[in-house]
């Protein structure tokens, strides 16, 4: 294990910026990162960098996790419980999954970021969460050097939301997570509209014809952090009660919106973010994409601080405009 210093983090999160970590530590085993973490309590980690903005240059010890493994646990006729390890790529892991037939995930294929990250934020799209196959995980924790396992109930997944980003946020390093995943009558979701249209004209559609069209949606809408930094949607779509979404809907009877609940009502927060005309607006190398209002992009030479002053800039106009204030979805640094 080589502690290396004065470490460019550009290459290592998705938004590419480019700030530095004063001592910089990649993780290949287990050991090594119980070895680490006896000694160091004061670490940033750092896994796909796909959730969030750094604003700064890190003090703390950066341990970039590359644990890399799948484990299958096939004991059953009709599900088969697959355990990853933290560092594996996401999208890799999914694409894995869909060759051996195992249907659960295929909804959520070209989701940047690596598998130990994506329980914190319960990561989501087209109908689908991570929480619904969610098996269990293994974590270190910080503090005692152990591990231990969460199930999906103690995680207490929530929209874009887990215990790890709140009471237990910073004590644990997820090691390795298990979805318990179907072999056979998969349970296919395809409801949501754009998936819908794209397979229209196939009658019995194979999870890789499902993941074909997730990918084909997300490439027209969302840009690719391979060319274009970025994190994804930056806020989250806000969820207002029934009489404050009624007020809403008498000026702007237009207003898109999803039914969550008796008393609770979302908004797309692009939609909002368009209405407010940022939609592909620029400043400097700080934009909004011009496909998806929700994603801030940086387009080359941004700093973090200058994507957070657009966010802020545009948390203001909204609240302004529509009295609602966007809750921002990654992770601030
Ligand atoms: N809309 C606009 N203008 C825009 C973008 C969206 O008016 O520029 C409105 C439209 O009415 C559209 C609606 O918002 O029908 C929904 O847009 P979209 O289907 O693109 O989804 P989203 O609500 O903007 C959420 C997730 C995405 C996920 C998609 C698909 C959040 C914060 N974002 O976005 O997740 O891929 O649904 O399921 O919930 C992410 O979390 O990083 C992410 C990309």
């Amino acid at each position: 294990m080589k502690i290396q210093e004065n470490i460019s983090l550009k290459p290592f999160n998705t938004f590419g910026i480019d700030v530095y970590a004063k001592r910089f530590v990649t993780i290949n085993s287990l050991n090594d990162l119980k070895s680490i973490t006896s000694k160091e309590k004061n670490i940033f980690l750092m896994s796909g960098g796909s959730n969030m903005l750094l604003t700064k240059d890190i003090e703390n010890l950066v341990l970039q996790i590359n644990l890399k493994g799948i484990v299958v646990n096939d004991t059953d006729n009709d599900v088969v419980y697959v355990t990853a390890e933290a560092g594996e790529n996401w999208h890799e892991f999914v694409m894995w999954c869909i060759s051996q037939n195992y249907g659960g995930l295929e909804n959520l294929a070209l989701i940047p970021g690596n598998v130990g990250t994506c329980p914190i934020q319960n990561i989501g799209a087209y109908g689908v969460e991570i929480k619904d196959t969610f098996h269990q995980l293994e974590a270190l924790e910080i503090e005692t050097g152990k591990i231990k396992t969460f199930t999906n109930e103690v995680c207490d997944f929530g929209y874009r939301n887990s215990v790890f980003k709140n009471e237990l946020k910073g004590k644990y390093i997820i090691v390795n997570v298990t979805f318990k995943l179907t072999k056979r009558n998969h349970n296919f979701n395809i409801s949501y509209g754009a998936i819908s249209s794209t397979l229209k004209d196939i009658s019995k559609p194979t999870l890789q014809e499902i993941a074909n069209a997730v990918i084909a949606i997300r490439q027209s809408k969302l840009p690719d952090p391979r060319e274009i930094g970025n994190s994804g949607s930056f806020f989250k779509n806000p969820v207002i009660d029934l009489d404050s979404f009624q007020i809403l809907q008498k000026k702007y009877p237009e207003i898109p919106h999803y039914i969550v609940s008796e008393n609770e009502i979302k908004i797309p927060a692009g939609w909002l973010i368009e209405q407010c005309g940022f939609k592909g607006q620029r400043f400097g190398d700080a934009g909004v994409h011009q496909n998806q209002a929700l994603v801030l992009v940086n387009y080359g030479n941004a700093s973090g601080q200058e994507i957070l002053e657009l966010a802020q800039k545009i948390q203001q106009k909204i609240l302004e405009t529509y009295n609602i204030l966007l809750e921002i979805e990654v992770n601030i640094i």
